[in-house]
């Protein structure tokens, strides 16, 4: 398969076509066998990364930062407070003087907006390493993890319960619309992702034969799918939001009795992370102790049970990297 992914940037899931996306997902698997045989080839040799933070995180920049390693490139980890960028120097400056230096740049920001400009005047590929509006790199490590448990992505049955109006319910709903799965979509109607993207992955979905539905019934979503997917209910940058977003999602909480409502012994638990699972963590603590919870979107007992696969879908995040990185640098 002739795939000319070289020197394209990847700032949504539909940058990628159908077949380009089942590529990536190809190339992601033949390198992580190639990885655990030990024999992964210096596919990057003598080229060299930014990664752009202006959020935190934990998978996306230890992915690239591997990846690079692994495939002979030198990643530069550039932190919100490290560089000019958006004080003293203008996104578009900064773009200029990245784009001569390096071959690639990877952002995390808020704005979808400074990420199109980055794209706009690197002159090197940009990858979208989280927006508040998309996250395609995260859509290809999950529908990786789908396909290898399901065995094939068409009519693979998901139901996304929770916030699908975030970068996550975005992101899933269009991946699904490229490679002809069966997404239902579980949410309050006033967290229903934007309508113009909606628009767009139904055009999707009528070439590739992807369903998508969209509605309230937790039931309805769940029912003879293969995996249930939720994120977190106040995201990156919405943190003043919790408390109106736990009065909206309660009903919407992955627990033991949603699994068992999917009527599939073998249904997977899925979840980018971090999840608000236990009270492990500072905001876990606070917040499931104040509201009395076990657990926000997933209860601890689903998060750590046989059918989660949070952990598996963490790794392919280092493979889908890396294969976006040698599709789109060698
Ligand atoms: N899922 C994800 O993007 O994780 P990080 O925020 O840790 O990068
Ligand atoms: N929707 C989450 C995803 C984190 C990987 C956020 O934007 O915070």
């Amino acid at each position: 398969m002739g795939m000319n992914l070289l020197g394209r940037s990847i700032l949504k899931p539909a940058d990628l076509h159908p077949d380009e996306f089942l590529y990536v997902l190809d190339l992601a698997e033949e390198l992580k066998g190639l990885k655990a045989a030990g024999s992964l080839p210096p596919l990057l040799k003598g080229k060299s990364l930014a990664l752009l933070f202006e959020k935190a995180s934990t998978r996306t920049r230890c992915a690239f930062a591997v990846a690079c390693a692994e495939l002979g490139a030198h990643p530069e980890f550039l932190g919100k407070d490290d560089i000019h960028f958006g004080k003293k120097e203008s996104v578009r400056d900064t773009a200029r003087v990245l784009g001569r230096m390096f071959d690639g740049i990877e952002y995390r920001g808020f704005s979808h907006g400074v990420v199109e400009d980055l794209a706009r005047d690197a002159g090197v590929p940009v990858y979208n390493g989280l927006t508040d509006l998309w996250h395609p790199t995260q859509v290809l490590a999950d529908l990786m993890t789908i396909r290898s448990h399901v065995g094939s992505l068409r009519r693979a049955r998901l139901a996304y319960l929770g916030d699908a109006r975030n970068n996550m319910g975005h992101s899933l709903l269009v991946a699904a619309a490229l490679t002809g799965m069966d997404l239902r979509i579980a949410a309050p109607r006033a967290l229903f992702p934007d309508r113009e993207i909606v628009a767009v992955a139904e055009i999707l979905a009528q070439r590739t034969g992807a369903r998508l539905t969209i509605a309230e019934s937790v039931a309805d979503a769940v029912r003879d799918v293969d995996a249930i997917y939720t994120d977190v209910w106040a995201s990156m940058g919405e943190e003043d939001k919790l408390a109106e977003r736990i009065a909206l999602l309660r009903a919407y909480q992955v627990t033991g009795d949603v699994l068992t409502a999917s009527g599939n012994r073998d249904v997977i638990f899925m979840h980018c992370l971090p999840a608000v699972h236990d009270s492990r963590t500072a905001v876990g603590r606070e917040v499931l102790e104040a509201y009395g919870m076990e657990g926000l979107e997933v209860t601890d007992d689903v998060f750590e049970s046989s059918h989660s696969v949070v952990f598996e879908q963490a790794e392919n995040r280092l493979h889908t990297i890396a294969a976006l990185l040698v599709a789109t640098l060698s």
